[in-house]
Parts: C-alpha cells; structure tokens; sequence
C-alpha cells in the first residue's frame, strides 16, 4: 500500500495517528495495520471489535496490581490467544471510578503501563479523544517519548485533532487524514503539514460500495503528504 511502511513494534517502532470524521474510514484502515502488526493490543472504546481479535475485558488489568504483574498478564493473555488482541472497556466503571470518565482514562492507562513494560507490542487505541487531550496520562506518555528505543509502537486515532497538542501529532513519524470537516481540525493538521489542507475535500467511507474513504499519508520530514487512492474491502482485509 502506497510504497509506505509503518514499522509497529521491535526494533524502532513507530507513531502513528489517524485523524477523520466519524464514518470516514479510519478504523477500517487501522485494521489492515494492525492485521500486519506482529504483535498489537487494540483498545476499543465503542466495544465494536472491528478487527476481529480475541476479546479481553481492560478491567481485568485495573484490577491486576501494578507494575510487572501487568506485564505478566499480557504476555498470558499473548500465550493464550495470540500475538493480536482487542481490549474492551468496562461500560460503567467501578468503586471510585464508577459513572466518571476518569475509568475510561484509568483502563487505557493500566493497558499502557502493561504494553511498555511488555515490550515489542502496537498500543493502538481507537476514538480516543479525553485520552490524548492536553498532557496525556504518565504511561501513555511513556509509550509516546520512550516507546521507540524499547519497541513499542503507538497508533493514535483522535476524531478532533484540534483538541490534541502539537508536538503530539507533529513527532510521530505517520500522521494520516481521512476526510475533516472542521476548520479547526484542518487548522491543526495543516500546522502539521501544509498539504493536510486537502482534507477538507476527501471522499468519505461508502459502506454501500464497500470501500473506504480517500486519505492523505504524512511522513515525519516529508515536505508534502501522499494522496492515496481508498482501500477496497479485500485491501483492508488482507
Ligand atoms: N476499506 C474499506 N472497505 C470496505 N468498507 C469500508 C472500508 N472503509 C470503510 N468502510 C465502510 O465504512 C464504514 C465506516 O468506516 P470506519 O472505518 O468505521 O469509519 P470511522 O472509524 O472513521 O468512523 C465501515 O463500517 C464500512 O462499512
Ligand atoms: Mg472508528
């Protein structure tokens, strides 16, 4: 696919976001990443697993104690399904947590500490806006400044990439955009790169003909994005 590759975990593994409207194609196209990822950790806030990875409860690394022992739980859970996996939060939160955002925040942040200190793993994380708002929490920040020299990837799909800091986007080594809407989005991007005005003007998922929406590839350095033609259904399967 376009000639760029993305390298997800191991030796010098990459950032990534994806930046769209909702219903333009960005999860769909994050599958066909994460099905090429060697090993992944997919956090899926709407529960809808379009990947198709075996299905594990986040709740079960917030209620693991911290540090070695979440690791550990990983590398279980890698034993026993195998190297791709969606993690699915809890709907409600409980004790302190319950009916807060925060137990969104808290259940990415225990998946987080367990994907660094696991090492050589894709923490990707989908609709993830109140994550990556303002500073993000310690361990996500962890896998975003350190994350490369210990072999863990990020994949970042934020629908607002206006509420997101700069520097956020701008150090990943891919930024990608699928069709936006709002000024303050194409602002943002185009801070990021000039070229990301065209934005405005992609063609968006179309369900009914089963392929995905045009989109425009960033690479950390180049002076101009890469126009790319939409993913068909059997691209994105593959
Ligand atoms: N590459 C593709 N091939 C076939 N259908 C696609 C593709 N990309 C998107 N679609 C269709 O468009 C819908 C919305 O795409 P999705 O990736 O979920 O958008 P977003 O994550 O930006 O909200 C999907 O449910 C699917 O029906
Ligand atoms: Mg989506």
């Amino acid at each position: 696919m376009s000639g760029i590759t993305f390298r997800a975990c191991g030796r010098e593994a990459q950032r990534m976001f994806i930046a769209g409207q909702s219903g333009s194609g960005k999860t769909v196209f994050a599958v066909s990443i994460l099905r090429r990822a060697p090993r992944c950790v997919y956090i899926d806030p709407k529960r809808e697993n379009k990947p198709g990875f075996p299905v594990v409860a986040a709740t079960r690394f917030l209620t693991t104690a911290e540090g070695e022992p979440r690791a550990a739980l990983l590398a279980a859970l890698f034993a026993q399904h195998g190297p791709r996996l969606t993690i699915q939060f809890g709907a409600a939160g409980h004790g302190q947590y319950r009916g807060t955002d925060a137990f969104h925040r808290a259940q990415a942040e225990a998946v987080a500490e367990a994907a660094f200190l696991h090492r050589n793993t894709l923490y990707a994380i989908d609709d993830a806006m109140g994550v990556l708002e303002s500073s993000p929490p310690f361990w996500i920040g962890r896998i975003l400044t350190e994350g490369r020299a210990l072999g863990v990837g990020f994949l970042g799909i934020p629908q607002r990439p206006h509420r997101v800091p700069l520097t956020m986007i701008s150090e990943a080594q891919h930024v990608v955009s699928f069709y936006l809407a709002l000024a303050a989005d194409v602002a943002r991007m185009c801070e990021v790169n000039p070229g990301f005005a065209a934005a405005h003007d992609l063609a968006t998922a179309d369900p009914e003909k089963g392929i995905g929406g045009e989109f425009l590839w960033h690479v950390q350095g180049a002076k101009t994005v890469q126009r790319c033609a939409p993913l068909r259904g059997s691209e994105a399967a593959a």
